[in-house]
């Protein structure tokens, strides 16, 4: 249909990737600063206004949205707007509506989540040891995002774990967290650090490349290259007899841009095309124009023509390239 959105590459964007709050209640070391500097709420779309948006790129061939943030859940009355946008799941207007989340509101939340029409959860956990847990993220709720994953699979929600692969850090409790996540019935996937926005610690010190990380993976299981490609950047694994998948993203080890199906909106409405890159379209401004239709279906073909052939995070010689000054956290994980 003339009506897909489509990039210069000639790649299909059906995926879109919401942050509903720039904000959040853990601190990961890898992500932010200590000190953070939020958003003014002013700044931020209504909850009807991001429906709005949802709306404009499901009319231009939008068939998957993830909420992320910053926390999603975090975000003041966000049920409303899960609510809405599983009624487009349940007319058939999306395929699928999901969910990046810390995990830390899961307790309460996972019930309502699932009536709300989500069926599968990401969830970020990045160690099972409760002093780790407090240094990477700054906070000591490992107990409470354990919980939160129990909830949400009681609630019936399909379960897969992020895990950042952090050297010295998490880096020998890899084995351990395959181990575990598949006692559990979930995959995991496990991704390299990328040089997003500023954090107290250079960025290198942490990095790990998933190729040595794989290579280690491989005396302990037997790890079989699978098909499946979700249209997202992981490429995944079938392990041993259990079946599990193992995904990694590895964005500075081999990029995978290729078949990126995807572009984030900000929760102030910007529209990025690359988590790479710092070409943006503003469509606040459509969305509170006279005919916002119009301006939105003309901001997205815009912004379509922005949409580099990738991205370019790297390594070289040592030092982390391809820096972009925005965190995670204003982008979307
Ligand atoms: P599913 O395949 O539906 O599970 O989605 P996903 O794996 O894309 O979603 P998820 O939110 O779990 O993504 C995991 C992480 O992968 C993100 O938080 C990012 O760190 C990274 N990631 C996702 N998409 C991209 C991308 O387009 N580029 C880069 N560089 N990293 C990405
Ligand atoms: N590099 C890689 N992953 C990151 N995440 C947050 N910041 C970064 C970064 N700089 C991860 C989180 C979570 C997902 C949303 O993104 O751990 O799993
Ligand atoms: Fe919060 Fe996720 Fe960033 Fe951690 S990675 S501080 S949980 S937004």
């Amino acid at each position: 249909s003339p009506k897909t959105l489509r990039d210069q590459f000639g790649r299909k964007i059906t995926y879109l990737r919401l942050s509903v709050t720039d904000r959040c209640d853990l601190r990961c070391t890898y992500c932010m600063a200590e000190q953070m500097t939020f958003l003014p709420k002013s700044e931020v779309l209504s909850l009807e206004e991001m429906l709005e948006l949802c709306t404009a790129f499901i009319a231009r061939g939008v068939r998957k949205i993830r909420l992320t943030g910053g926390e999603p859940l975090v975000r003041k009355n966000i049920l409303w707007l899960v609510d809405r946008l599983g009624y487009c799941v349940g007319n058939g207007s999306l395929d699928e509506l999901t969910l990046t989340t810390n995990g830390t509101q899961l307790p309460s939340m996972a019930v309502d989540l699932y009536k709300a029409g989500i069926r599968r959860v990401n969830i970020s956990l990045d160690t099972l040891q409760k002093d780790l847990f407090h240094k990477i993220t700054r906070r000591d709720q490992l107990d409470t995002v354990l919980d939160g994953i129990e909830a949400a699979k009681s609630a019936g929600l399909k379960v897969k774990i992020n895990t950042v692969a952090m050297r010295g850090m998490n880096e020998d409790e890899i084995p351990d967290i395959l181990n575990w996540t598949s006692q559990n019935g979930m995959d995991v996937t496990l991704i390299e650090t990328m040089p997003l926005g500023d954090t107290s610690d250079p960025r290198e010190d942490g990095y790990l490349p998933l190729t040595a990380v794989k290579e280690k993976l491989d005396t302990v299981f037997d790890l079989t290259p699978s098909d499946k490609r979700t249209g997202g950047p992981a490429r995944y694994f079938t392990v041993g007899n259990t079946g599990q998948k193992l995904g990694l993203i590895t964005p500075l080890t081999n990029n995978f841009c290729d078949g990126c199906n995807r572009v984030r909106v900000t929760c102030t409405g910007r529209i990025y095309m690359c988590l790479g890159q710092d070409d943006h379209v503003d469509l606040r401004a459509a969305l509170r124009s006279d005919a916002p239709e119009q301006a939105l279906s003309a901001c997205l073909d815009l912004a379509m023509g922005l949409k580099p052939k990738g991205h370019d995070f790297a390594m070289s010689n040592g030092k982390m390239i391809g820096k972009v000054n925005r965190h995670m956290s204003q982008t979307g994980g």
